[in-house]
């Protein structure tokens, strides 16, 4: 199938194509190829000459801590204006062509007060990245689909996953602080590209979690991470949720998303310690 895609350059986006190729045939619209899709002609003119049955629009701002700073912006902040405004044209121009659509979101869009979510849970974002996010979600409605992921890791990219950061740290002999009392479910990328696969065979709609099966804390899976590349544990630090992220954006303290509903479509997610193994051999 052909599929049109925004964001196909990105962490995750590139390990999608990596994976579904040649199954699928991708066109990428993202700075990486020259297309900015905030420029709503642009955006449209491509979408309406492809004859792509599916758009995936996985290009976002992502930079948590870095967006907060624009919330004052409102509907004027870069990252509304690539979040939610392109989202919408997007949305938009999927129906007047009557193409569906598949979109990226995060975990982020929970508040953290509840033991674990299912898709039936209702959102209630905290920082300005993860509300813009959440905009995109309604942008997009129950008509397309829906993936939310959390903390997605991988073999080799170009841009690093937090697994390779905390590699890379304790490689260099540097200590790293990490919280005992957060929890996140990270998912292994490959998961993601199988669960989208199986997502689009079904054409599907609606709302999915595409996480990982292993709920753990970041000092946890820094422990696991320094034990799996040999790397000297003791230079992990314990520190607490408040203090790792005093002055930087609100963030769910404890975002364990539960995947049972893309489960029931066949798609096998991995825990952190079978992703951990699986990247190491890769
Ligand atoms: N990474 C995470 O921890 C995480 C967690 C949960 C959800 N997500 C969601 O997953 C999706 C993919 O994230 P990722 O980690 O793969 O992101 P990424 O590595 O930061 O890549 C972002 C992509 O968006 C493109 N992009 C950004 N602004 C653009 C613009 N104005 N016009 C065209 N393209 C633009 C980038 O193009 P260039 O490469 O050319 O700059 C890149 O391809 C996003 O929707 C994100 O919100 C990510």
């Amino acid at each position: 199938m052909n599929i049109i895609g925004t964001g196909l350059s990105g962490l995750v986006g590139s390990r999608v194509v990596e994976l579904l190729f040649p199954r699928h045939s991708f066109t990428d619209l993202s700075l990486d190829t020259g297309i900015d899709i905030t420029n709503k002609s642009t955006v449209e003119e491509h979408i309406k000459k492809s004859d792509a049955p599916w758009v995936f629009h996985f290009a976002a701002k992502t930079d948590v801590d870095g967006a907060e700073s624009e919330a004052a912006l409102g509907e004027k902040s870069p990252t509304w204006i690539v979040n939610v405004t392109a989202t919408e044209r997007i949305v938009s121009v999927c129906k007047t062509m009557g193409k569906r659509l598949l979109y990226i979101s995060t975990d982020y869009v929970f508040d953290g007060t509840k033991d674990t979510y299912s898709e039936e849970d209702l959102p209630n974002p905290q920082g300005w990245y993860a509300k813009t996010k959440h905009e995109g979600e309604k942008r997009v409605g129950e008509d397309g689909i829906i993936v939310r992921i959390a903390n997605p890791y991988r073999k080799i990219a170009d841009k690093p996953d937090f697994v390779k950061k905390i590699i890379g740290r304790l490689s260099g002999e540097e200590s790293i602080q990490a919280p005992t009392d957060q929890l996140f479910v990270p998912t292994f990328i490959d998961d993601i590209a199988f669960a989208i696969e199986k997502l689009i065979e079904r054409n599907a709609s609606g709302i999915y979690h595409v996480v990982g099966t292993q709920a753990l804390s970041p000092y946890e899976a820094a422990k696991k991470i320094a034990a799996a590349y040999d790397l000297d544990a003791s230079l992990v630090e314990k520190t607490s949720f408040e203090e790792y992220f005093r002055g930087r954006a609100p963030r769910p303290k404890r975002a364990v998303l539960k995947s049972d509903k893309i489960g029931k479509f066949g798609v096998q997610m991995h825990s952190f310690d079978e992703g951990l193994e699986k990247i190491k051999v890769l």
